[in-house]
């Protein structure tokens, strides 16, 4: 059985003040801290990298959930163990030796993540999943926060979850109240979310609607 897990997307947060917002979002009851780093180059938007990681990790002992949206993940694998990630999750579409990346991923202390775009198979996980510590299934096209749910990605979480029970299944992109019930059912236990917590007017009463929701 997994249970649920809350990653709040600190992309969505006031980035001066990240240390605080983080703490913020764990005294909220978050369980994971989603940090989305872009490169301008495999998602048309930039944010930030590891030397922001390597700041922060002094001022927090939250798990810090490492969404790379960049491409050739490979080349910062050393950077992101030295600044402190917990995971690191790269994209399936960008390298081209996923299992390579996972061995040293897992060889460098870091727990590993893999991430498909809407438009990519699930069955292309299958092979990886056993060595994954976790597998994004992204419900919106990674690049920017406050886009729509496409719950057609949820086909992907329900064939995903009858394979590997016992797998973190985490979704990412416009989760919100309105659709919690959907990525449940389905299967996802790891929800991501920036709009919709950071824009609450009680983000701790969202965190606690998802992590019911999942769990009941
Ligand atoms: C999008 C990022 C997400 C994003 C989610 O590419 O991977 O983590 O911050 O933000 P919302 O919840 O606003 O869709
Ligand atoms: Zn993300």
């Amino acid at each position: 059985m997994v249970i649920a897990k809350i990653a709040p997307s600190l992309l969505s947060s006031d980035f001066a003040r990240l240390a605080e917002e983080c703490e913020r979002m764990l005294a909220l009851g978050a369980d994971y801290l989603h940090m989305d780093v872009m490169d301008g180059h495999f998602v048309p938007n930039l944010t930030l990298g590891a030397p922001i990681i390597k700041c922060l990790r002094p001022h927090t002992k939250g798990f810090l959930d490492c969404h790379l949206m960049v491409s050739h993940p490979e080349q910062w694998v050393d950077d992101f163990t030295k600044a402190g990630a917990d995971l690191f999750c790269f994209h399936y579409e960008a390298t081209k030796d996923p299992m390579a990346l996972i061995d040293n991923i897992h060889a460098k202390g870091m727990k590993a993540g893999m991430a498909i775009k809407p438009k990519t198979p699930v069955d292309v996980v299958y092979e990886f999943a056993p060595k994954l510590d976790q597998v994004l299934v992204m419900t919106v096209e990674p690049g920017f926060g406050g886009q729509s749910f496409m719950s057609e990605c949820m086909d992907k979480v329900v064939e995903l979850r009858k394979r590997f029970p016992d797998l973190d299944i985490e979704v990412d992109g416009g989760l919100a109240p309105e659709n919690i019930e959907v990525a449940a059912k389905a299967g996802a236990n790891v929800i991501v979310a920036g709009s919709s917590i950071f824009k609450a007017q009680s983000p701790g009463d969202v965190i606690s609607l998802f992590r019911k929701t999942i769990n009941d």
